[in-house]
């Protein structure tokens, strides 16, 4: 198969683990006889200083015209004064937004030769972490307007929470899917004890959840959640909710797994195309050191050949070879353990193509 993927390296040590995913693409491609295409989109910082804007549109036609999207992580500090209206984030909503993107997936699963990097006590940990949390990702208050004013004799600030009927219910039918392959479980999280759209939310995913009768449905307010995930993360299997909550429950899902480095995601709307992403950011600390982990970013592209290339032999390859590459010892440094044989981005990428 031929397949074109646009490439947003990004900023910080976007362009470092981008390049390892690439290789291990290319290494997947020559196995199984494919024609991988990749296509430049700058976007974030990197954007902003060479276009002025952080998601120019020859990017966002690149992204557009391409089979999938890659991105490895956009900003940092040296773009914090930008205005509101033009930082590097903006170039990521406008992109998920345009690609019509409102199902943000994200896997919490602890790899079994890295339970030792779990901060939860071992006997939680021992039950098994294995959970998948499907954000809502163009609604809700990230999407709604924003202004500040001088009212009274002092600033306020205003952002929008607004969710229709129909935001609601696509990304629920994806959550009740998901969970029927898996322990047909769904944990809906809202704050129906407070908010407007999360009672919506409540009554609309209550709703959609008739036509899925083999499928469990619990409903949980945020606050809860977010404690339940650190008491005893087994009890998921899939959790969905709106833009925000998920933003902050996906980080502390992936952290108690062990390492952030090594969660990617997706991102969908109708149609094969997505956006593939570890969910770690730049860390613009560690750039251009070779310390980065390259693996959440090389388990995104496998989720890329999974669900935009319905390439499910060549996904278990490079999932495999992730699983061989720490059974064999090596460890990048956010997940280094005693014992552990201690590599670089490159020859982590190195590695596991290797395996591939
Ligand atoms: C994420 C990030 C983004 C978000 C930022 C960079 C805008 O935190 O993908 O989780 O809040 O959605
Ligand atoms: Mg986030």
């Amino acid at each position: 198969m031929e397949k074109t993927i646009a490439v947003i390296k990004g900023d910080g040590i976007g362009p470092e683990i981008v390049t390892e995913a690439m290789g291990v693409l290319d290494a997947v491609a020559a196995k199984f006889g494919h024609a991988f295409t990749y296509k430049d989109a700058p976007m974030g910082g990197c954007a902003i200083d060479a276009f002025g804007v952080p998601l120019p549109d020859s990017s966002l036609e690149t992204c557009l015209a391409a089979d999938s999207v890659l991105l490895g992580a956009v900003g940092g500090p040296k773009w914090d004064s930008q205005p509101a209206s033009n930082r590097p984030e903006r170039g990521l909503l406008k992109l998920r937004g345009s690609m019509g993107l409102y199902t943000n997936v994200r896997p919490a699963r602890m790899f079994s030769d890295l339970s030792a990097a779990c901060p939860l006590r071992p006997d939680i940990a021992a039950r098994g972490i294995d959970f998948v949390v499907v954000r809502e990702l163009i609604g809700g208050v990230y999407f709604g307007d924003h202004s500040t004013a001088q009212v009274d004799g002092e600033q306020k600030a205003t952002d929008i929470m607004s969710y229709a009927e129909h935001e609601i219910r696509r990304v629920a039918h994806v959550a009740f899917q998901m969970a029927q392959k898996r322990r047909k479980r769904v944990t809906s999280v809202d704050k129906a004890n407070v908010l407007d759209t999360s009672r919506l939310w409540r009554r609309t995913v209550t709703e959609v959840a008739k036509e899925y009768p083999d499928v469990e449905l619990l409903h949980m307010y945020v606050d809860n959640a977010s404690m339940q995930i650190v008491r005893d993360p087994s009890q998921f299997d899939v959790i969905v909710t709106e833009n925000l909550f998920g933003d902050i429950l996906s980080d502390e899902a992936s952290q108690v797994t062990g390492s952030i480095g090594m969660i990617p995601s997706s991102s969908m709307g109708e149609g094969t195309r997505g956006l593939y992403e570890p969910i770690h950011g730049s860390a613009p600390d560690i750039a251009g050191q070779d310390k980065a982990n390259p693996i959440g970013t090389i388990l995104a592209a496998a989720m890329m050949l999974r669900y935009s290339f319905n390439m499910a032999a060549e996904a278990d390859a490079v999932e495999n070879a992730v699983d061989q590459v720490l059974k064999d010892g090596f460890r990048c440094g956010d997940i280094m353990q005693s014992g552990g044989k201690l590599v670089g981005c490159r020859e982590m990428g190195a590695e596991i193509r290797k395996r591939i």
